[in-house]
C-alpha cells in the first residue's frame, strides 16, 4: 500500500457515544438524553449515560492515542454542554472548559483536533419547540457554529458541521429507531432535511467570518455506494449509475440528495422543491465520508449474492465510493469513519484477539490506497472508532474500537487491531 507521507490518519467518536456525564457541569438535555430515558427505544434500554466515561478520562483516552501513533482525533462537541436550552444568551463555561482541556492536550500530544459541531445530540429545548421544522433550530445552529468557530479557531484548523444528515432524517424522523423517534410524511422530513442544508451553509458563512485564521470546513455524507464486478468499461458505469440514482424505497439513504445541494447548488430526484439550492453551497475545503460496505454493480445491475455472502465486508467500496464521489463533487476527500463491528471478549490471555477487524482493515485500506493511486485526492482516513462505545439503538451490543472497553470497570484494553493499525501508520 502506498500513502501520502502528509497523510491524516485518525481515529472518530462521537460526543454521545462516549462521554457519559449526561447531566453534569450544566449540561441540558438532548434528544438522545429523552429517547434513551424512554423505556423500549434503545437494546435492554441501555442509555449514554455513563458510557465510555470519557468525561473523566480524557486524558487516558488521549495518552492511548498517543501510543496508537495517530495524528488526527475526529470528535464532536456536544452542543447541549456549550448552550443547554440550545441557544442560551451565554455560553456554559464549564462546557467550553472541557473542550478546551481536550483540544489542549490533544495538541500538547501532537494530535491535530478535528471537530465535529452535530454528531445528532440535539438540545431537546429547540426539538420541543418544532426542532429542525423552526427557524429558531436553524439559527440557534448558526450560533452555536459562531461560538465554536471563534473560541476554537486559534487552535483548531478542522471543522465539520452535520454529521450524516441522511441519517438523522432517515432514522431520527422517518423510521423513528433514533431520537426523537419521529416517523412523519416523507415531504416533513425533506423539509428536515431541507432546513439542515441551510443550517449547514448558514454556518458555514457564519464560521468563515469569525474564524481567527484560515480554516477547513466540511460535513460527513453518507449513503449508497456500488462498486464494479470487474474493471470493464460497461461495469464501471452501471456502478456509478446506481451509485447516484435513488432507490424509492430508501431514498434518503443516498449522497446526492444533500451533496448535490450543497456542494453543487443542485436539486435531484426528491428535492426539486428547494427553491434556494443556489444559496445553499458556500464552498468547503473536503467532504467527509462515511463508508461501511456497499453493493456489487455488474453490467446488468446489482449482483445478486446468496445465503451467507459477507454483506458487510465489501471492500471494494473504500476504492471506488471515494473515486466516484471526487468525480461527481470534486472536494478533497476524509474517510470520516470506517471500520467494523465484532464479536469481540476478553480472552484466557487477558488480551482481546480481533482477527476479524484486521483483515476487514487490511482489505479496506489497501482498496483506499488503489482510490489515490487512481489520482483520487483522499488527504485523510480515521478509523470508527477509537474504543468501542455507545452504539444508538444497539446499545452497547455492538463493538467498533480499536481499544476494548470492559463496561463493569471502565478498563481500557488495546486490541490485536491497535497493534496493527500503529505499525500501518508508523509504516
Ligand atoms: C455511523 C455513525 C457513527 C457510528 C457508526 C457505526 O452512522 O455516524 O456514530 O454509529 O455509524
Amino acid at each position: 500500500m502506498n500513502f501520502p507521507k502528509d497523510f491524516i490518519w485518525g481515529t472518530a467518536t462521537s460526543a454521545y457515544q462516549i462521554e457519559g456525564a449526561y447531566n453534569r457541569d450544566g449540561k441540558g438535555v438532548s434528544i438522545w438524553d429523552t429517547f434513551c430515558h424512554t423505556p423500549g427505544k434503545i437494546n435492554d434500554n441501555e442509555t449514554g449515560d455513563i458510557a465510555c466515561d470519557h468525561y473523566d478520562k480524557y486524558e487516558d483516552d488521549i495518552k492511548l492515542m498517543t501510543e496508537l501513533g495517530i495524528s488526527a482525533y475526529r470528535f464532536s462537541i456536544s452542543w447541549t454542554r456549550i448552550f443547554p436550552e440550545g441557544d442560551d444568551e451565554i455560553p456554559n463555561a464549564k462546557g467550553l472548559q472541557f473542550y478546551d482541556n481536550l483540544v489542549n492536550c490533544c495538541l500538547k500530544n501532537g494530535i491535530t483536533p478535528h471537530i465535529t459541531l452535530f454528531h445528532w445530540d440535539l438540545p431537546q429545548t429547540l426539538e420541543d419547540d418544532g426542532g429542525w421544522l423552526s427557524e429558531r433550530t436553524i439559527n440557534a445552529f448558526v450560533k452555536y457554529a459562531e461560538l465554536i468557530c471563534e473560541h476554537f479557531s486559534d487552535r483548531v484548523e478542522y471543522f465539520s458541521t452535520i454529521n450524516e444528515p441522511q441519517i438523522i432524517t432517515r432514522m431520527g424522523y422517518s423510521t423513528g429507531q433514533h431520537a426523537p423517534g419521529l416517523t412523519l410524511p416523507d415531504d416533513t422530513v425533506l423539509e428536515i432535511l431541507h432546513s439542515l442544508a441551510k443550517a449547514h451553509a448558514a454556518a458555514v458563512r457564519a464560521m468563515r467570518k469569525c474564524a481567527k485564521r484560515k480554516i477547513k470546513i466540511g460535513f460527513s455524507s453518507t449513503g449508497n455506494l456500488c462498486y464494479p464486478s470487474t474493471g470493464s468499461k460497461e461495469d464501471i458505469e452501471m456502478a456509478k449509475k446506481l451509485t447516484f440514482s435513488t432507490n424509492k424505497e430508501d431514498f434518503l439513504f443516498c449522497h446526492q440528495i444533500f451533496c448535490d445541494a450543497v456542494i453543487l447548488g443542485k436539486t435531484c430526484e426528491y428535492n426539486r422543491s428547494w427553491d434556494d439550492v443556489e444559496a445553499l453551497n458556500p464552498p468547503l475545503d473536503f467532504l467527509g465520508l462515511n463508508i461501511y460496505n456497499g453493493h456489487e454493480v455488474s453490467s446488468d445491475g446489482i449482483v445478486k449474492h446468496g445465503i451467507g455472502f459477507a454483506r458487510t465486508v465489501t471492500p471494494e467500496v473504500l476504492c471506488w465510493g471515494p473515486v466516484f464521489m471526487y468525480e461527481r463533487y470534486k472536494l478533497p476527500i476524509i474517510i470520516t469513519e470506517n471500520g467494523f463491528s465484532c464479536n469481540d471478549h476478553i480472552f484466557l490471555d487477558g488480551k482481546v484477539h480481533d482477527a476479524d477487524r484486521i483483515d476487514y482493515l487490511t482489505r479496506y485500506i489497501n482498496e483506499l490506497s488503489k482510490a489515490i493511486d487512481a489520482g483520487t485526492d483522499v488527504i485523510g482516513y480515521f478509523h470508527w472508532s477509537f474504543t468501542d462505545n455507545f452504539e444508538w439503538h444497539s446499545g452497547y451490543n455492538e463493538r467498533f474500537g480499536l481499544v476494548y472497553i470492559d463496561y463493569a470497570t471502565g478498563r481500557r484494553i488495546p486490541k490485536d487491531s491497535f497493534r496493527w493499525y500503529s505499525q500501518l501508520i508508523r509504516r
